[in-house]
């Protein structure tokens, strides 16, 4: 088990928070599969009644571990970081993120599949997905057309334009934008918290009902995306805009 995630149980409550500082919270394989099972624990204990998924007051996630990316990149859905995403899109407890400070790429895309999202104002999110020789993921492709209209989730996928946790909650892609890092978390877990007095029941089947339409487009769209992303990592575009990265200084 990693130390870069904490995983915390208050009664029936479980908190998943990320904490590798000094890299920005970049998700690693082994902080992956430590979310994995943490999602799948908390979707099979009855007694846990929601997921509050965060990281620190100055930031949420800068995105996949880019060394990682180039040394060991994710080559099928049997990868860490898909048995992640898979848990958290079949997690049948409802799910709230609280966000401060940078959420980039797979950091962004998650959002999209948690229940309740509150972010401070000043947030800095981003899918730099093409400028990286990659391409969107985990069913961004289909879910932000959608909420946003092919023009601007056009600016967010193709161009990869930053924004804000304000413009996010203009936007629906949160509930809502917090003036700091600490009001957004403490909103979070205030919110996850008010699950306590709610019939687990009638929460489950509810969250079920709503996730139910797009169930199977969605893993379908996941799939093909995942082909190409993996596809895309071993490219050259990929390669380059990667190794950029790890030797910018
Ligand atoms: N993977 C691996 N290491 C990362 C990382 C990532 N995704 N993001 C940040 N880090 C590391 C940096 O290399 C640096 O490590 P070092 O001190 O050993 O050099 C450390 O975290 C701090 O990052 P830094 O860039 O100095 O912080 P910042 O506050 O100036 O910027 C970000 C924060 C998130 C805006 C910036 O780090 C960034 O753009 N990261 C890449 C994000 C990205 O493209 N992720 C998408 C993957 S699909």
């Amino acid at each position: 088990m990693t130390e870069a995630i904490q995983i915390e149980r208050e009664r029936g409550l479980l908190t998943l928070r990320l904490n590798r500082p000094e890299k920005k919270n970049a998700l690693t394989r082994a902080m992956y599969s430590a979310l994995a099972a943490a999602l799948k624990q908390a979707d099979e204990d009855p007694d846990i009644y929601a997921v509050l998924l965060t990281g620190s007051h100055e930031c949420f996630t800068a995105g996949n571990d880019i060394a990682d990316f180039i040394q060991q990149p994710p080559s099928n859905l049997d990868s860490p970081v898909f048995h992640f995403m898979l848990n958290l899109l079949e997690c049948r407890k409802p799910v709230i993120a609280g966000v401060a400070g940078a959420a980039v790429g797979i950091g962004t895309t998650l959002l999209l599949h948690c229940d309740l999202v509150y972010v401070s104002a000043d947030a800095r999110l981003r899918m730099p997905f093409v400028n990286l020789g990659l391409c969107p993921e985990f069913g961004s492709s289909l879910i932000l057309p959608r909420l946003l209209g092919h023009a601007k989730a056009a600016e967010l996928l193709l161009l990869g334009e930053r924004f804000s946790g304000e413009q996010a909650a203009a936007w629906g892609i949160a509930n809502e934008a917090l003036d700091s890092g600490e009001a957004a978390l403490a909103k979070a877990r205030e919110m996850a918290l008010r699950f306590e007095s709610l019939p687990p029941e009638a929460v489950r089947i509810s969250k079920q009902l709503m996730k139910a339409p797009d169930r199977e487009l969605l893993r379908k769209v996941i799939e093909e995306e995942g082909a190409l992303f993996t596809q895309r990592l071993r490219s050259p575009e990929a390669m380059a805009a990667l190794s950029g990265f790890i030797n910018r200084h």
